[in-house]
């Protein structure tokens, strides 16, 4: 094989590859929605209308490294987890029925509890409340 034939086959593979692994980080993606929001004053409001189509919102805060997992309960509370692993401080991704570490394998169920370690403690979770027309966040 010439040079000029193995690059072209190689780079066909590569794109392939690429491209099925674009789609793969897609479709993970796409269930769960990510939202922006700003902390101001340790507080952070969250639109209530964000969660019309799904009880799962994952939200990104300036100045914080981590996401957060905020979840509408059934009785209409809202639980906020932060998404870093208390093995070794990873950034967790949402499984749909909880959250799982790249890093060493943990995982956590949907309220932040460890089912398989490495990792020995819960989730740190955030107090929430909750107003006329958002979910508070309370970073104290
Ligand atoms: S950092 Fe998450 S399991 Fe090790």
């Amino acid at each position: 094989m010439e040079r000029k034939e193995f690059l072209q086959k190689t780079c066909k593979a590569c794109i392939g590859i690429a491209a099925g692994w674009m789609l793969t980080e897609l479709a993970a993606c796409s269930h769960t929605p990510i939202y922006k929001a700003e902390v101001k004053d340790h507080k952070a409001a969250i639109p209530l209308s964000m969660f019309a189509s799904s009880d799962l919102l994952i939200t990104s805060f300036r100045g914080l490294e981590y996401d957060v997992a905020i979840r509408k309960e059934k009785d209409n509370s809202y639980t906020a987890l932060l998404l870093k692993c208390t093995h070794f401080d990873n950034p967790l991704t949402s499984t749909g029925t909880g959250y799982t570490c790249s890093l060493h394998g943990s995982m956590f169920d949907r309220e932040g509890v460890v089912t398989q370690g490495p990792a020995e403690y819960n989730l740190k979770h955030y107090p929430t409340s909750v107003s006329a027309t958002d979910v508070i966040i309370h970073f104290d």
